[in-house]
């Protein structure tokens, strides 16, 4: 199954809401909420305050953490509302315990690994994790190319899955558009967050449909 999940960090922030809203009615299966602290990564977004008045929206709140020591915040991005919660790997000083945290508050657990960190970092919480994000781009900013070498690190992750009957998402972010959007499915990925290429595009309803059709039509088979 894949899921289409619109990053807000593209929307028009002087009205976020009827943004969310629009997607939400244009067919976006979540809704990816870019959280960037300016030092984990060179930009600054937002926090708690701003998920929790989004909280109205019925769409899942996929919330992307690019933020230093992610276990002293993890409750606020909960009370917000959120979902599900990916951490970056290269953020966190010991992983395991914080995806049992998540995971215990039934909120999904998800790890993100950036550009030039390699799959097997991930390898041994596979069997934890519902989802693993590979970032397509370098974290920190919309609107980037994605590079190409991450594509292989997608059917890595994927052949280890399946292989081992893990049951855990691939979500990409990064540069994604329904032009490219096929290299990732067909490597195996299956979430797919696009921020310019939806809330950029004239129409999010057709962007939507675009890059549903785009990824369907390059599915990854086993
Ligand atoms: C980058 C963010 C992405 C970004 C995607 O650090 O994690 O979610 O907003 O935006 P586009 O699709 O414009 O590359
Ligand atoms: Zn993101």
């Amino acid at each position: 199954m894949i899921y289409i999940s619109p990053s807000v960090l593209a929307a028009d922030f002087s009205k976020l809401g009827e943004d969310v809203s629009r997607v939400e009615g244009a067919g976006a299966d979540f809704l990816h909420l870019d959280v960037m602290d300016g030092v984990f990564v060179p930009n600054i977004s937002f926090g708690p305050a701003v998920i929790a008045s989004l909280r109205r929206s019925r769409l899942l709140f996929d919330v992307h953490l690019m933020i230093t020591k992610p276990e002293k915040m993890i409750d606020e991005f909960i009370k917000a509302g959120a979902d599900m919660i990916t951490f970056h790997f290269e953020a966190c000083d010991s992983p395991e315990p914080l995806i049992r945290h998540i995971k215990e508050m039934s909120v999904r657990a998800s790890m993100a690994i950036s550009p030039s960190t390699p799959v097997d970092v991930l390898l041994p919480f596979l069997p934890l994790l519902d989802m693993v994000l590979i970032m397509t781009v370098e974290p920190g900013f919309g609107g980037q190319k994605l590079i190409p070498a991450t594509v292989d690190k997608v059917r890595t992750l994927r052949r280890i899955i399946d292989e081992n009957g893990y049951s855990c998402d691939i979500e990409v972010d990064g540069g994604i558009s329904a032009g490219n959007v096929g290299l990732l499915t067909s490597a195996g990925a299956n979430v797919i967050v696009a921020g310019s290429a939806i809330f950029g595009a004239p129409s999010a309803r057709r962007a939507i449909v675009n890059m549903r059709t785009a990824a369907a039509a390059a599915v990854y088979k086993k």
